[in-house]
This record gives structure tokens, sequence and C-alpha cells, in this order.
């Protein structure tokens, strides 16, 4: 048996090597991006993409049967990454375009940056996968009966289909101060909820290669999965312990009066 909703602090190479083949039905895996932040130093980009494939190669690994790994990337070297999934023998099943308009990111020389790259690759083309809806667009055309070939049309009670370009606002801004901790590139709940939602089942374990402030770890806990993950940086563990405590004191005030699964509304 191994450990679950434990955050292993060091390497997340080495941790990943003491976990057996198959262990994990999703990894959702938000590495360092190669570039200049509080928790990475530029690096060459040779040293960089070797240690990719080092970690990438362990994370295939652990991936179950049925599995979905997601990869943030940043668009300058999502290519490589998604080069290298593909010699891991993994399946590609999207590319998902997290886009957001409220980014902190401002060129004088190139258009600001409203989009991250997700990739979203899998052992098969039946790995898990639940139906995302949205809201229809317009209301207008639900009003009025559709015949498509001889047949009408009725609208799905629960919204239309998502597609691959999924907009969630980044934590930048005054709204969501609540939610935001000091690490500084701390992914939304909600976008997290999405991928821990739709592409697991409850019960499932999700592997987290790179914790940071805990957000993949607070969500799998919000939507009755389990985690595992590593971060090498006492302080981050700090912050996603914190979050960690703060959602289980709120199960055992609710116990009784709320299913803690009810607080998991957000897709
Ligand atoms: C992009 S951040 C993850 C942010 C996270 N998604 C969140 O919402 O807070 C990447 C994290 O990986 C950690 N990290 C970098 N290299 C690591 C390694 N080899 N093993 C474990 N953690 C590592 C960094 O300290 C950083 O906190």
């Amino acid at each position: 048996m191994i450990e679950q909703d434990y955050i292993h602090h060091g390497d997340t190479v080495a941790f990943m090597q003491t976990l057996p083949d198959g262990c994990a039905d999703l990894i959702l895996a938000d590495p360092p991006y190669n570039l200049n932040k509080e928790f990475e130093k530029h690096r060459d980009f040779d040293e960089w993409y070797q240690w990719s494939k080092t970690w990438l190669t362990e994370a295939c690994r652990l991936l179950s049967k049925n599995g979905n790994i997601f990869v943030y990337a940043i668009h300058h070297y999502a290519c490589y990454l998604q080069c290298f999934l593909y010699e891991c023998g993994l399946v590609y099943r999207r590319q998902i375009i997290w886009n957001y308009e409220n980014g902190w990111s401002r060129y004088k020389n190139a258009p600001s940056c409203h989009y991250e790259p997700i990739l979203w690759f899998a052992r098969s083309n039946n790995s898990t996968y639940h139906i995302i809806r949205e809201s229809y667009k317009s209301t207008e055309r639900l009003k009025h009966k559709i015949t498509k070939n001889g047949k009408v049309w009725t609208p799905n009670p629960e919204g239309r289909q998502a597609g691959d370009v999924w907009e969630f606002p980044t934590l930048a801004g005054k709204r969501f101060a609540a939610e935001r901790t000091k690490h500084p590139t701390q992914k939304p709940l909600a976008l997290t909820d999405r991928i821990i939602n739709h592409f697991s089942n409850p019960g499932d374990l999700v592997y987290v290669p790179f914790v940071g402030s805990g957000t993949e770890c607070v969500s799998a806990v919000l939507n009755g999965r389990r985690y595992l993950g590593a971060e090498m940086n006492e302080d981050y563990i700090a912050i996603a312990t914190g979050r960690l405590q703060q959602l289980r004191s709120c199960e055992l005030q609710h116990r009784g009066s709320l299913p803690f699964g009810a607080v998991a509304s957000r897709r």
C-alpha cells in the first residue's frame, strides 16, 4: 500500500522512483517553465529539457491503464514536452487552451499573452472522461423549435458540451484576493476542479509532481479524490499544508449539516 493524501518534502523524481508502476489515475503537473521565478533560475535549454524528460518518464510509468496526464506548459516550449510524451508511448488526447484576459504579462514588442497550453495525454483513447457541459451561448436559440435532418433538436438541460478552449481567469486582481496565497504561480481552483472532476473518478489517486501552494491537492480533497505529491520548497509546503488543514477544519464544522462534497460545486 502506498501512502495517500501526503506531500513529500523533496525532489519529485526521487519520490516518484519509490512509487509502483500504474499507481496514479490522474497526473496533474504544473512544472517549472524555465523562466526566472522565485522557485527557479532560467537554465540552459538542454539542461531544462533533459530534466523535463526525466520527470516525464517517471510520471508516465506511474500512469494507470485508464489514466490521464495533464501538463501545464508555456507556448515557447510546449512542443518539446508534447513530442516527448509521444516518445513515451502515450496517446495524444488534446491540447487544451487555457484562455484568460486578466493575466500579468505586458509586452512592448509583442501582443499580451492570453493563454497557456495544457497538454492532455493518456495511455489510450479510452481514458477516463466525464463530459463537460457549460451554458448555451444564446438563450434566444432555445426558445424556438429547431429541426435538423427531420429530427427535432432539444437542448440538453445541463448545457452544451464544452470545447477545448477553457476560459478561467487567473488569480490576478482584488476579486481573487481571498483565494490567492504567496506562491507566485498559483493556479485557480476553478480550472483545477474542472480537470479533476472530468478526467478522474471519485476515489482515484491524483499524483501532483509539483505541489507549490497545494491547489491540486486541495481540489482533490474537495472533489473526493486522494492525492500524493512532492514539493522541494519548505515555505510552499507550509502554504499547501495550511490550505489542506483549513479544509479539514471546515469539513469537521459542517459534518452532519452539509455533505463535504457539496462544497465542490465549481466546474
Ligand atoms: C509552477 S509551481 C506549481 C504551482 C501549483 N500548481 C499551485 O497552484 O500552487 C512549480 C513548483 O514546483 C516546485 N519544484 C520545482 N522543482 C521541483 C522538484 N524537482 N521536485 C519537487 N518540486 C519542485 C517549485 O518549488 C514550485 O513550487
